[in-house]
C-alpha cells in the first residue's frame, strides 16, 4: 500500500465530484487530481493537430508527450491557459471518446501517480478507486439523478454565460455516461470497496462533509 493517503472520489459527468473532491482536498491539505482533465486535454490537443479522436496510436502517443502543467486553479496546455477551453461540451465528448481506447488510458496512468504525494491526495475521475490508485484508503461512489445531474450542467453553462439547453445536455450526459460504462478497459461503475454518496437533493456542504466524515472515522479506526 502507498505510503501517500488517497482520497478517490469516482462517479459519472455532473454528479459534483470536482468540486466535493476539490473541497474535502482543501478541507484536509491535500493534493487534488482532476483525472477527467487529462482526458479533456488530450482530446483537445487531438483536435488542434487534426488528429481523430478514434486514432488509437496517434492520440496515445500524444497523450503520453502532453506538455501539462497544473498551476493552481489553472490548466495549461503547450503553456496557453485552456482552463475555460477544456470545459466545453464537444471537448467533453471528445474525452469519453479518446478514454475509451485502451492506449490512451496507459499513456496517462504514470502522470496520474505522480499526483500522489504528502501529505495525501484526493483524485477524481471514474476509475480512480478501480484502477489508478486500487491501495486508496477511502473509495467513495458519488452520483445524482441523471435529471438532477442534467439540471446542475445547465446551471453551470448559464453561469458562464453559455448557452445552455437542458434536453439536449440531459440526451448528452446520457450518451457519454452510456460509453463509460460499456467500454472494456476502466468502465465507471461502483466497485463493492466504494461507499456510495448519493447527492440528489444534497448540497454541496453536506457531501464534503460526509466525505470528511468517512475520512476521520477511518483515522479513528
Ligand atoms: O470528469 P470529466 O467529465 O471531466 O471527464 C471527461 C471524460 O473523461 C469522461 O466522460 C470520461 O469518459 C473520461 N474519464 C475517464 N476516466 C477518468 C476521468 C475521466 O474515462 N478517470
Amino acid at each position: 500500500m502507498s505510503l501517500v493517503p488517497v482520497i478517490t472520489i469516482d462517479g459519472p459527468s455532473a454528479s459534483g465530484k470536482g468540486t466535493v473532491a476539490q473541497r474535502v482536498a482543501a478541507a484536509l491539505g491535500f493534493h487534488y487530481l482532476d483525472s477527467g482533465a487529462l482526458y479533456r486535454l488530450t482530446a483537445l490537443a487531438a483536435e488542434r493537430r487534426d488528429l481523430r479522436w478514434r486514432d488509437e496510436v496517434d492520440v496515445a502517443r500524444l497523450a503520453g508527450e502532453l506538455d501539462v502543467e497544473f498551476d493552481g486553479a489553472a490548466i495549461l496546455l503547450d503553456g496557453e491557459n485552456v482552463t475555460e477551453a477544456i470545459r466545453g461540451e464537444s471537448v467533453g465528448i471528445g474525452a469519453s471518446i479518446v478514454a475509451a481506447l485502451p492506449a490512451v488510458r496507459t499513456a496517462l496512468l504514470a502522470r496520474q501517480h505522480a499526483f500522489a504525494r504528502a501529505p495525501g491526495l484526493v483524485a477524481d475521475g471514474r476509475d480512480m478507486g478501480s484502477v489508478v490508485f486500487p491501495d486508496a484508503r477511502l473509495k467513495v461512489f458519488l452520483t445524482a439523478s441523471a435529471q438532477a445531474r442534467a439540471e446542475r450542467r445547465c446551471k453551470q453553462l448559464r453561469e458562464r454565460g453559455e448557452p445552455a439547453d437542458l434536453a439536449a445536455i440531459a440526451a448528452d450526459l446520457e450518451s457519454r455516461d452510456a460509453r463509460d460504462r460499456a467500454r472494456a478497459v476502466a468502465p465507471l461503475q461502483q466497485w463493492p470497496d466504494a461507499l456510495l454518496l448519493d447527492t440528489t437533493g444534497m448540497g454541496i456542504d453536506e457531501a464534503v462533509d460526509q466525505v470528511c466524515r468517512w475520512w476521520e472515522s477511518l483515522l479513528n479506526a
